[in-house]
């Protein structure tokens, strides 16, 4: 099932550590063979299927082909692709409300009621990104960000997301890519990410 392509396709050279420079494609999914390649990807790196926890893992947030699929819909989703193999993505999620999403809702608001957030801010949760290994150390993940940021900005002010403690790649990762980190507990760091600025203009509180 075929539905129309939201972003236009583009080709990005791509420096890869220790294996040269690759043309990658960035796009919306717009088929349900991309939304099952997403389902398989998505499961390949929960938690309960990665080894070495600091080197990066997804806790939650299963999502299926049907998800991805409504997903793409709303123009929550950039996929990378390398020779037509799926090799990343970056998405939000206004489509799931319950679980793991639910709680992030309510920490969003929690950080509203804080001033973290502006009240009237409009906040995505759901983000999740993933780099294949080989292409991990490139600048996928941003190129990512900044087309989900252009694509999401008419309707969301600012990305919430949390990160495990124990997700050290991930952690600096985002540090890099300039995301707020805005406070922390026992197991989570709590990030935000300012569409309007583009900028990190939060500190931790
Ligand atoms: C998170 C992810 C998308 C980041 O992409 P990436 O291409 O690896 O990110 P970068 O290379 O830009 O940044 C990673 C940084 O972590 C550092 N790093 C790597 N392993 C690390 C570790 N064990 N401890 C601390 N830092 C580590 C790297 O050196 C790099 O920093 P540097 O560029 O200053 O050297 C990618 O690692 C990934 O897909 N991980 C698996 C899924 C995941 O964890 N997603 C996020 C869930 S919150």
């Amino acid at each position: 099932m075929l539905y129309s392509a939201v972003m236009t396709a583009k080709l990005y050279p791509l420096a890869l550590k220790g294996a040269g420079s690759r043309e990658v494609l960035l796009k919306t999914p717009s088929s349900l063979k991309e939304a099952e390649a997403l389902a398989d990807f998505n499961r390949k790196w929960q938690r309960e299927n990665v080894k070495d926890l600091a080197s990066g893992f997804l806790s939650g947030g299963h999502f299926t082909p049907a998800i991805f699929m409504k997903m793409a819909r709303q123009k929550d989703t950039v996929v990378g692709f390398f020779q037509g193999r799926l090799i990343s993505y970056y998405t939000i999620n206004s489509v799931v409300k319950e679980g793991v999403l639910l709680e992030q809702f309510e920490k969003a608001e929690d950080l509203k009621t804080k001033g973290i957030i502006p009240h009237q801010a409009n906040v995505a949760v759901g983000v999740q990104v993933v780099v294949d290994t080989e292409y991990q150390g490139s600048v996928l993940a941003k190129l990512m960000l900044d087309r989900l940021v252009e694509n999401t900005r008419d309707r969301f002010d600012y990305f919430y997301t949390s990160i495990s403690r124990k997700n050290k790649k991930s952690i600096a990762a985002h540090k890099k890519a300039a995301w707020a980190f805005v406070e922390e507990d026992d197991c989570l760091h709590h990030l935000i990410y300012d569409l309007n600025t583009h900028i990190n203009s939060v500190k931790y509180g």
